[in-house]
């Protein structure tokens, strides 16, 4: 879906509704979702999923397998059925790959096509189609692929994989693990050894699943504390069974909205907690949230925990940057709990949420300002005042969100909070990722 058509734009107002109670369910991750498909439809044989995210970003990529030979079927709710055609047998598409809204698909995919000898176009929506490809470019190009890409590196492109592709050693210049995943699948059809070097550790979804899938693929750390990843090429993954733990980054505005609404007490089950991942928890606990972890156990070989949130007295505090890899999806929703903390949040490093689906910096800011919060715009980051805990004032115009699903649901969380409630240009994008997220959020406040 591209939510091109401004016409067909859905607003909302969002206002406040009293304690949220309840329990709730996030979908399934959507990093894992991807991986869950894409791996799938290159092992031979049934791979089989359960809890998949069936947001529109993890549909592009299953639509995107198909293209390429795979059988990608839908049994039930988040049951999905995939068999692969096995590594090195991607067939050549025959149409563009749409990849809509989604970075994620679009940079993994083309790390897979760059080492087969096919060639496929790669589009997407306005907001994708301002992101940068030049950050998977440049080592796949170093791999032997060649590339037709739009001004500025980026979409619309055309990737011309390259057979046999090139193995190399990839230090990482930004903290990016769709850059890391690129590579390293990229590397499954290479021959020889594909290495890539992470200085600051990110998400480690696809090193985990790579290995559950039978890839051989190693992790040392250096000195320096870099992460080397290397994996050997020409690998034959076996399909798997796998289990989608619930999406913290979806949890989150669960997480922050349980904090700041008075009154609220809600229990959000089966969150994965990969420590990748869960920084937004320990943020928020440093903020003086009551976030209790229960019943942690495994699933699918990621950590999980059902977690109990209740209505906390926020403080503001300084975020450390180095955290930053480890919730980078989080901060839209972090700077509303930061808004109605007491005293000040400082947050810097975050250079990368320029180049999201929107500029979060810039887009959270205006729109955070428009709601009446004391907020500074710095280069990498937002200095936000809060009000400790008294209402925001709200909007009268829409929050312009710029086809960012993440924008969309942070405001919405603000319009909880707000006198006035807070109007939102556009909740369409909202179901790239979390489909469910109105129902669930009127559900709680009912
Ligand atoms: C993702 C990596 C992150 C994140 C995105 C999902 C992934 O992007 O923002 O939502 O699944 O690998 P970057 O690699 O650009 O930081």
């Amino acid at each position: 879906m591209s939510h091109a058509d401004p016409a067909a734009a859905r607003p909302r107002r969002f206002t406040a509704t009293g304690a949220l109670r309840g329990r709730i369910r996030v979908p399934g991750d959507k990093s894992i979702s991807h991986r869950s498909i894409m791996l799938g439809a290159l092992a031979v044989g049934e791979t089989r999923v359960t809890g998949l995210l069936e947001g529109e970003d993890v549909l592009a990529t299953a639509t995107a397998m198909r293209a390429m030979g795979a059988s990608v079927e839908r049994l039930g709710v988040g049951e999905w059925s995939v068999h692969g055609v096995g590594v090195g047998a991607l067939l050549q598409p025959e149409a563009a790959l749409d990849m809509g809204n989604s970075g994620t698909s679009t940079r993994l995919l083309m790390g897979l096509v760059s080492s087969h000898p096919i060639a496929a176009t790669f589009t997407g929506d306005a907001s994708l189609s301002k992101r940068p490809m030049g950050r998977v470019i440049t080592p796949l190009s170093q791999m032997g692929a060649s590339f037709e890409a739009s001004e500025g590196g980026r979409l619309p492109l055309i990737v011309r994989g390259a057979s046999p592709a090139v193995p190399i050693t990839y230090r990482l210049p930004v903290a990016s693990a769709q850059v890391k995943s690129a590579v390293l699948l990229a590397g499954l059809n290479t021959p020889g050894i594909t290495t890539v070097i992470e200085p600051v550790p990110t998400r480690d979804h696809s090193e985990r699943m790579l290995r559950g899938f039978g890839a051989d693929l190693t992790v040392e750390t250096d000195a320096d504390g870099a992460r080397l990843i290397s994996i050997r090429g020409e690998a034959e993954l076996k399909p798997q069974v796998i289990e989608v733990p619930g999406d913290p980054s979806s949890a989150a505005f669960f997480l922050v909205a349980a904090l700041v609404v008075p009154g609220s007490e809600v229990l959000i089950e089966n969150v994965g907690l990969n420590p990748t991942r869960a920084g937004i928890v320990t943020v928020l606990r440093q903020m003086g949230g009551q976030i209790e972890e229960v019943n942690p156990r495994e699933v699918g070989g990621e950590p999980v925990a059902d977690l109990l949130v209740r209505h906390s007295a926020l403080k503001g505090i300084e975020v450390d940057p180095a955290i930053a890899p480890l919730m980078i999806d989080e901060f839209p929703v972090l700077f509303v709990a930061a808004a109605m903390a007491d005293g000040v949040t400082t947050t810097s490093g975050l250079d990368e949420l320029r180049v999201k689906e929107s500029d979060r910096l810039a887009a959270m800011a205006t729109a955070l300002a428009a709601a009446g919060v004391r907020v500074e715009e710095r280069a990498d980051g937002l200095v936000i005042t809060g009000t400790g805990g008294e209402p925001l004032v709200g909007t009268d115009a829409p929050i312009a969100t710029h086809l960012d699903h993440r924008i969309a649901m942070s405001m919405a969380i603000a319009g909880l909070v707000s006198r006035a409630g807070v109007e939102v240009d556009d909740t369409r994008p909202i179901a790239t990722s979390f489909p469910t997220f109105e129902s669930m959020l009127d559900g709680l406040a009912a």
